[in-house]
Order: C-alpha cells, then sequence, then structure tokens
C-alpha cells in the first residue's frame, strides 16, 4: 500500500519569531509551486512561541500545503500545571500534529513511556496526530539490544490506542548516536529497524494499522542522503532537525523526496 511521505522540521528551541516566520515564508513560497497532490506532507515544528507567529503568516494558498506540529504536550486539558500546554491549546493554535517522546525530552525532562503513552492518548482525543519518536543509545546498540529496546518504547507508547488511532499516527525511529552527530543512520539499517516497528505495530493492534502507519526516520538526515532514504520499501519520511532551519536545504530534502517517493 502506498502511504503519503512526511517530511517534517522539527525546529527543536531555536529562531526567534522573525527568524522562524522567514523560514516559514521560504518553505512557503517553494511550496506554492506545486499542488498538494505533488507534494510530500510537510510538517514544521516551532517553539510553541513561534507557532502563532508562523500561523499568522499563513495564505490560503500554503494553508493545505504545510502543516504545523507543537514539539511536546501536557495530558490534561487544563489545570494546575505550570509551565506545560494541553492539546487543546496546541490545536487552538492552529497545530495538526505533535511530536511527543523525543529523545531529548526522555534524556533532558525525564520523559517516562508511560507520559507518552498518556500524551498520545490525549493528542488522538484531541482530534492531532501523534508522531511518536523512539530510538536507542549507541551503548545499546553496541551491545545488541536495539531491537528489544525500540519494541517496547512502541508497545508502551502504542498502549490502549485503538486500531484506528494507531493508523492514522506517526512514528520516527530516531537512533540517538545519529542525532545532530552528522552521522546519519544506513539506510538499509534504518529500514530494517523501521519494517521491525511496523511488526511490532502488527502485532499489539493489526495488519491494517501496520500498514497505514507512516514511520519516518531521523537523524542526520541531509539533502544528500534522502534520496537513499526514501527510497527504501518501509521509510516514509524523514524527521529531521538542523538541515530543516535553513529554507534552501529543507525545500531541497522535499524536492527530492518528491522525486523519489511521491
Ligand atoms: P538532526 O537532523 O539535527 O540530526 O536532528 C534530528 C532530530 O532530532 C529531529 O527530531
Amino acid at each position: 500500500m502506498s502511504r503519503k511521505p512526511i517530511i517534517a522540521g522539527n525546529w527543536k528551541m531555536n529562531l526567534l519569531q522573525e527568524d522562524a516566520k522567514s523560514l516559514f515564508m521560504g518553505i512557503a513560497t517553494f511550496a506554492e509551486n506545486f499542488s498538494k497532490d505533488q507534494l510530500p506532507e510537510i510538517v514544521i515544528a516551532p517553539t510553541f512561541l513561534s507557532i502563532p507567529a508562523v500561523e499568522s503568516m499563513r495564505c490560503d494558498k500554503c494553508r493545505p500545503l504545510i502543516a504545523t506540529a507543537s514539539q511536546n504536550c501536557h495530558w490534561e486539558n487544563s489545570g494546575a500545571y505550570t509551565g506545560e500546554v494541553s492539546v487543546e491549546m496546541i490545536k487552538d493554535a492552529g497545530c495538526s500534529y505533535v511530536i511527543i517522546g523525543h529523545s531529548e525530552r526522555r534524556q533532558y525532562f525525564s520523559e517516562t513511556d508511560e507520559m507518552i503513552n498518556k500524551k498520545a492518548k490525549a493528542i488522538l482525543a484531541g482530534g492531532l496526530i501523534p508522531i511518536i519518536c523512539c530510538g536507542e543509545t549507541l551503548e545499546q546498540r553496541e551491545s545488541g539490544v536495539t531491537d528489544e529496546h525500540i519494541a517496547s518504547q512502541i508497545r508502551a507508547a502504542l498502549k490502549g490506542l485503538s486500531e484506528d488511532e494507531i493508523a492514522k499516527s506517526a512514528i520516527a525511529y530516531e537512533p540517538i548516536w545519529a542525532i545532530g552527530t552528522g552521522k546519519s543512520c544506513d539506510a538499509t539499517e534504518a529500514n530494517r529497524v523501521i519494517a521491525m516497528i511496523r511488526n511490532v505495530v502488527k502485532e499489539v493492534s493489526s495488519s491494517k494499522a501496520a500498514d497505514s502507519i507512516r514511520i519516518l526516520y531521523g537523524g542526520s538526515v541531509k539533502p544528500s542522503t534522502i534520496e537513499e532514504q526514501m527510497s527504501k520499501s518501509d521509510i516514509d519520511g524523514a524527521l529531521i532537525g538542523g538541515a530543516s532551519l535553513k529554507a534552501d536545504s529543507f525545500n531541497e530534502i522535499i524536492e527530492k523526496t518528491m522525486k523519489v517517493a511521491v
């Protein structure tokens, strides 16, 4: 079955509002040369504060071509959770995706599998789409526990979700040792792990869910790596950090994806 690829830019904790607006305009100006059918699903994930800035730049033409994601959320709708932002608020700001379980959040902010599962449920209940991140450390890879570690992250994240909810979700496989290092995971190996993840989805849900869910690769994706990555059978897109911060490189990744996979 053919799955529409997702090219998502995770801007992390970068860009002041004016820079975020310029980057958005650089992507929108490029995307507007094409129809929605020609493009992959383009997603950008600015900081919470830059989401309204970016949304204020939208015109009718680019609205359907670029979706916005937040980089995190809380699982409750409202309440005494100082510093947090709810799914309802994220939706209200114009987002349709939420990235959850990024390794930086797991590592620096002690996000657990259980929290990620609560977030996934809240996102889906709110009508948005979670991009659930998973990935192994270099130590885990070298000690041969990559597959079991990733499988357990995925089982925990998807616990209690319905077949339909899983089918519309996205997963991003991001080996931690490949993030921000310039050293992308070999495309054949990334495809193998992603196929393994698809099998786990089938086992916890169904073939239908496994065939529908989009599973992205992330970790030092660049214009020079994307064609090989997108030509693999199970890789349905990319979650991009560094190379998403410049319109030129992000647009080149979109353009190369269109040639290989849309
Ligand atoms: P880089 O593309 O900078 O390696 O970052 C990947 C990432 O963490 C995206 O979420």
